[in-house]
């Protein structure tokens, strides 16, 4: 962690962060990962909330998200949908959760503690606002070798009962972050048959 910084956006780092998501969604559709224009309009609309770590000049990981409000007797939700124009114009300074539109770390620097690092950002971020906690939708990415005996949502739930180890939802869990549901059609992506877990972390102290 020694070389690395981490700060916010800023617009010069778009094509960077865009080049990234790519990297760390190899698997997903394009069209629904963050784009060059879609990370400039973040950095307009609420650069506060989205974190870069930095080796040298090379963005190697980054932690987005946009404020709202949520429904939770009505969860279900696409990523595109629940986001917005360039998956940050529904962003709302007064909701009351911080949703996690991305969070991606480059392959080669994976399991140093920057993802961690981006979720810790998260939360000091939404304690300093006083928001009720972090909302996401949760990658199962490592569900292909369980195809044959389970469906996703099937998966989701061994995961989150602590049978199976996934590398993105266990880590998650252990952030903190509880699986509370499973989203369906959530990000186009054949390796996790779209789905996504919906998975909510609670602020110690929210005083809403
Ligand atoms: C999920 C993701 C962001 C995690 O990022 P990361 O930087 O590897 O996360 P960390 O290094 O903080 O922690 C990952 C694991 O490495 C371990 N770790 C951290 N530092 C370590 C070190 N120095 N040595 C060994 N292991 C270490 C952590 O304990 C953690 O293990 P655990 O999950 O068993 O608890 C990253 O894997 C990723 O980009 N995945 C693809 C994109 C994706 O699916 N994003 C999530 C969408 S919901």
């Amino acid at each position: 962690m020694a070389d690395l910084a981490f700060g916010n956006l800023t617009a010069d780092l778009a094509a960077r962060c865009a080049d990234l998501e790519r990297r760390a969604f190899p698997t997903a559709d394009p069209a629904e990962l963050l784009s060059e224009a879609d990370i400039t309009a973040y950095a307009e609309t609420f650069p506060e909330g989205f974190f870069v770590c930095r080796d040298g000049d090379a963005v190697v990981g980054q932690g987005a998200g946009i404020l709202l409000d949520f429904d939770f007797d009505h969860p279900q939700h696409t990523i595109a949908g629940i986001t917005g124009e360039h998956q940050c114009g529904n962003h709302d300074p007064d909701g009351d959760w911080y949703y996690g539109t991305d969070i991606a770390v480059d392959p080669e620097y994976r399991r140093r503690g920057i993802g961690r690092h981006l979720y810790d950002l998260r939360k000091d971020l939404v304690r300093r606002l006083d928001k009720r906690g972090i909302i996401a939708g949760g990658h199962p990415d490592g569900y292909e070798p369980h195809r044959d005996r389970m469906s996703v949502p099937e998966y989701i739930a061994e995961v989150a009962a602590g049978r199976l180890h996934d590398n993105t939802l266990s880590f998650q869990i252990r952030q903190g972050f509880e699986i509370v549901g499973v989203l369906e059609g959530y990000l186009t992506d054949p390796a996790t048959d779209d789905y996504a877990a919906l998975i909510v972390w609670l602020s110690e102290t929210p005083s809403r």
